[in-house]
């Protein structure tokens, strides 16, 4: 894409190009979103440090994440209505992903469904589960994404209650939604993407439709959503969930060692570090902050993956020097659906693997697995 130089370039066009609601709702975290400057804070505080006298001229980027080769140390995070952001959304972002050669995870709360995504998708996908208060529904996505071929579950632990963002509360995206004046004509000032959204297959919940009485009815959707999320999720709950899905389970939402240390127990295959890109608990450390300790409590015995606040090569540098094996994008890719769709989704996969060769040549790392000690610190005294 032209004049595209860096993610923040994506998230310029997708600012442009989207209503405000829907940019404020993919952009924005809980509450006073301190958790979220966090996460882009401490990773750009972070310094590298530069090694000269090396041959880095065939750097090695590949990774393999859950048994899965990837071309980057990245895979594609799940984020709920991305369908908002352009046509068929997740399936866009999919085969963005898997031409490129990433992991891509749906959301539970994606526009498009589990079928839609693997019709669409030339490759396995991995199925974030959020799990619902009546089992039944749980039991129902479960087998859905296993007959789709789905390669590894995600289930996120952090959503005992939503997290509140503020922004979306004032524009009406709330529970039922609100259709103002004020983003009623934001909607009507933005004819590219009303015309995308017109073009949708569908514009709400896909996965739950089928599953829920009136899901037809966004409004009384909406509300039996946030009914579901239940707050008794505890260990059995994991454990429930591991009886039933016999691929790769990753435990996504991990900020403390001793859920680490419980998610070897339960025998899942990997944990996200992450704090839902701050947008659960507000004033939760940035979930860079919480790696080194996590990476060391569970040591080789599962692979540790990282999110939260990813927009350059280099962080992805970092979080491996602290500790991760590989990261996850929410935002960053994100951004570029929301700019161009699959091109854009391809332009930030693009752009992650441009910035760290780059970063690799700089710091002299030709190999992601043997990063030394060192080489990712706090910024030196001067
Ligand atoms: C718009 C949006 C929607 C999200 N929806 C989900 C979701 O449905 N399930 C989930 O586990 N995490 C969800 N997340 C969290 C991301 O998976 C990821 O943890 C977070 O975005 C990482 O931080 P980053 O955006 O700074 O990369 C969402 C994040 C965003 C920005």
């Amino acid at each position: 894409m032209d004049k595209v130089s860096s993610i923040f370039d994506l998230e310029n066009l997708a600012r442009e190009r989207l209503p405000q609601v829907i940019f404020d709702y993919i952009h924005g975290g809980a509450e006073q979103q301190i958790t979220l400057q966090r996460n882009l804070d401490d990773l750009r505080a972070l310094a590298l440090r530069q090694h000269d006298l090396r041959d880095v001229s065939n750097p090695q980027l590949s990774v393999t994440m859950v048994g899965e080769t990837a071309r980057i140390p990245l895979a594609i995070g799940p984020t709920g209505l991305a369908g908002l952001t352009w046509a068929n959304g997740e399936c866009e972002a999919a085969c963005a992903a898997a031409d490129f050669g990433v992991p891509y995870c749906l959301s539970t709360m994606s526009t498009s469904s589990i079928e839609d995504v693997a019709a669409a998708s030339p490759k396995p996908f991995w199925f974030q589960l959020y799990l619902m208060k009546e089992r039944k529904v749980n039991e129902s996505l479960i087998r859905r994404a296993h007959e789709a071929g789905c390669s590894a579950l995600v289930l996120t632990l952090d959503l005992h209650v939503q997290g509140k963002r503020w922004a979306d509360a004032k524009n009406g995206l709330s529970v039922p939604p609100r259709l103002t004046l004020h983003n009623s004509l934001d909607m009507a000032t933005h004819p590219r993407w009303l015309v995308s959204m017109l073009k949708s297959k569908r514009r709400t919940f896909g996965n739950l439709q089928g599953e829920v009485p009136h899901a037809g009815d966004v409004a009384a959707l909406s509300e039996w959503i946030e009914q579901q999320f239940d707050p008794r999720f505890d260990l059995d709950t994991v454990k429930w969930v591991r009886q039933r899905w016999d691929r790769k389970l990753i435990l996504k939402g991990i900020m403390h060692e001793d859920d680490a240390r419980q998610a070897i127990d339960i025998g899942a295959d990997a944990i996200i570090v992450s704090n839902h890109g701050g947008r659960q608990l507000d004033g939760a450390p940035s979930s860079i902050a919480v790696l080194p300790a996590i990476a060391d409590a569970v040591g080789a015995r599962l692979e540790v993956l990282f999110d939260g606040g990813i927009r350059t090569g280099a962080d992805i540098i970092k979080a491996i020097g602290r500790g991760a094996h590989a990261c996850l994008s929410g935002r960053a890719c994100l951004y570029g659906l929301a700019a161009n769709g699959r091109e854009g989704v391809r332009c930030a996969l693009d752009l992650f693997e441009q910035e760290l060769t780059d970063c690799m040549a700089l710091t002299g790392i030709t190999s992601l697995r043997t990063i030394a000690p060192g080489t990712v610190t706090a910024q030196p005294r001067l």
